[in-house]
């Protein structure tokens, strides 16, 4: 590393972290920033299209060998995995806070939801069943048979820098698949942290060459990879814009891919809530990552009959959230992970004011200690309606609130932007909250009740419909994703039978 990267207290703290997990930093002149302060972390190399393609042959050469090791020793060394992430929970934490700038409380949950998943795997290495399917004809069996995939490139966003790499890559292991990850050039510390720890696991298990591969690069990269004919699926998570070039560029060459979008998630707030436990569940949902989850609470929608009090609960608890380094103890909110960030946030208030809002909060803070961070109260932004700022997704906390009288109209609300993520109700009405789950409820892939939309746990599928992408991520049958089906059908009757009656056969010779 550079001389300059020595004088960062915080490049010291990532360079040790990172030696404790055996990761190095390939040096280059790429820069990787600490949002806590702005100080360089790291001068780190990247890559591009000709390491791309010697990455998808390399993967290629793994997966002929792992994909004839069986499932369960497979799930052997996902094991071998979760233990070393256990092992450097706190350290991988660590370098999660000053790359990204979450509290250590958040970055220590983001370490569990990696070992979550590979627990997960782990049984599920076990558990790829097929189906037996009764035939039609006699003396007939029709079988459902679940092979490997192939290579499966992950393409990560900053938000969550490991997770969905390891929702991802644990599956995609224990299905047979071999794994290239191109994390997001504001996080790659720690991708190279966890992919070192991957490599510890790979090598005391014996796994072949080429199984799992990073490749640091810019966006010419992330595109041959994408375009590679080698790469069988590309699982994406990231903005809408980044997701539809990603999902046309696949299709384009009937590759598969698996997309995690943006999400602009609602909360409806009934008469009959337990505001205590909305006004909870909002903060973390608004407030908490600083407002950059997928999962975030954007919109909230408020029954009239609560709406002044609840807004004032929300109101009284934004004026006392401890905003501040994330590696203190009692913060609450940490920084934006740039200046393209705030100035995006500034921009959607702009918007706001100018579509009639009132705006709560919102401002720069702590701008003295730290002139080159980006640390922004939650906004909360008293809306007249679902305006055109309001349907769209800002990545940062701003919380916009409505009111509503009739259920119908505020699950109209929750259903009426592109994207389709997550959305929650607060009600102790057993009708309503059935109502919010049903077909003619939210439209989004994730649908809670008396919690947060955000925080989801590994065991459901995460994922959402319209602008979000579709795909399904980390637990219940998701593993298909990184499977092939094929459907068998064995004909032991004495005879050739066809199927729907269809006569076909050959006349003897007369
Ligand atoms: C994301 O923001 O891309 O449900 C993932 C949650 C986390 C994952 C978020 N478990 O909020």
């Amino acid at each position: 590393m550079s001389r300059g990267v020595l004088e960062s207290r915080y490049a010291q703290e990532a360079a040790q972290a990172l030696a404790s997990m055996e990761a190095s930093i390939p040096s280059g002149n790429a820069t990787v920033h600490s949002p806590i302060d702005g100080s360089l972390l790291a001068s780190i190399a990247t890559e591009g299209p000709r390491a791309v393609q010697l990455a998808v042959e390399k993967a290629k050469a793994g997966f002929a060998a792992w994909s004839r090791t069986p499932a369960p020793r497979r799930g052997e060394l996902v094991r071998r995995f979760g233990e070393e992430l256990r092992k450097h929970k706190t350290d991988l934490a660590h370098v999660i806070s000053l790359e990204v700038g979450k509290i250590a409380s958040e970055s220590l949950g983001e370490v569990q939801e990696m070992i979550d998943i590979c627990d997960f795997a782990i049984g599920l290495s076990r558990q790829l069943y097929g189906r037996t399917i009764a035939s039609e004809r006699a003396d007939h069996a029709l079988r459902e048979l679940w092979h490997p995939l192939g290579v499966v490139a992950v393409i990560t966003a900053f938000n969550f820098p490991g997770a969905v790499w390891a929702w991802n890559a644990a599956l995609a292991l224990i299905c047979g698949d071999a794994v290239i990850w191109k994390p997001s050039e504001k996080a790659p510390l720690t991708a190279l942290a966890s992919s070192a720890l991957l490599d510890r696991a790979a090598k005391a298990f014996g796994a072949p060459e080429g199984l799992h591969q990073i490749i640091v690069g810019d966006r010419e990269a992330g595109i041959a990879l994408v375009e590679n004919e080698g790469v069988a699926l590309v699982s994406a998570t990231g903005s809408t814009t980044m997701g539809r070039d990603v999902g046309t560029r696949v299709a384009r060459r009937f590759g598969r891919s698996l997309l995690e979008l943006g999400g602009n998630n609602a909360m409806i707030v009934t008469t009959t809530a337990d505001l205590d436990l909305a006004l909870q569940a909002i903060v973390f949902g608004a407030a908490g990552t600083a407002g950059q989850r997928c999962t975030t609470l954007r919109r909230l929608l408020i029954h009239e009959t609560v709406y002044e009090e609840l807004v004032d609960k929300i109101k009284s608890a934004y004026a006392r959230i401890s905003i501040g380094n994330p590696l203190e103890d009692g913060t609450l909110v940490g920084p934006l992970i740039d200046a393209r960030a705030f100035d995006r946030m500034t921009d959607a208030l702009t918007a706001a004011r100018r579509e009639g809002g009132i705006v709560f909060g919102g401002r720069r803070v702590l701008e003295d200690r730290f002139p080159h961070a980006f640390y922004v109260e939650p906004a909360l932004v008293e809306m007249p309606g679902q305006t055109e700022i309001v349907r769209q997704e800002t990545f940062a906390p701003i919380l916009y609130v409505t009111r509503y009288q009739e259920l119908r109209e505020a699950i109209e609300a929750n259903n009426g932007v592109r994207q389709g993520l997550s959305s929650a109700i607060v009600t102790r009405d057993l009708a309503e909250a059935e109502t919010f789950m049903s077909a003619q409820g939210s439209d989004c892939g994730i649908v809670n009740v008396n919690t947060s939309p955000s925080g989801a746990e590994i065991g459901g599928a995460f994922g959402g419909e319209k602008e979000t992408g579709g795909g399904r991520e980390s637990g219940s049958d998701c593993w298909k994703s990184y499977m092939r089906r094929v459907t068998t059908t064995v004909n032991y009757a004495s005879g050739l039978v066809l199927s729907q009656g269809v006569d076909f056969m050959l006349k003897a010779r007369e």
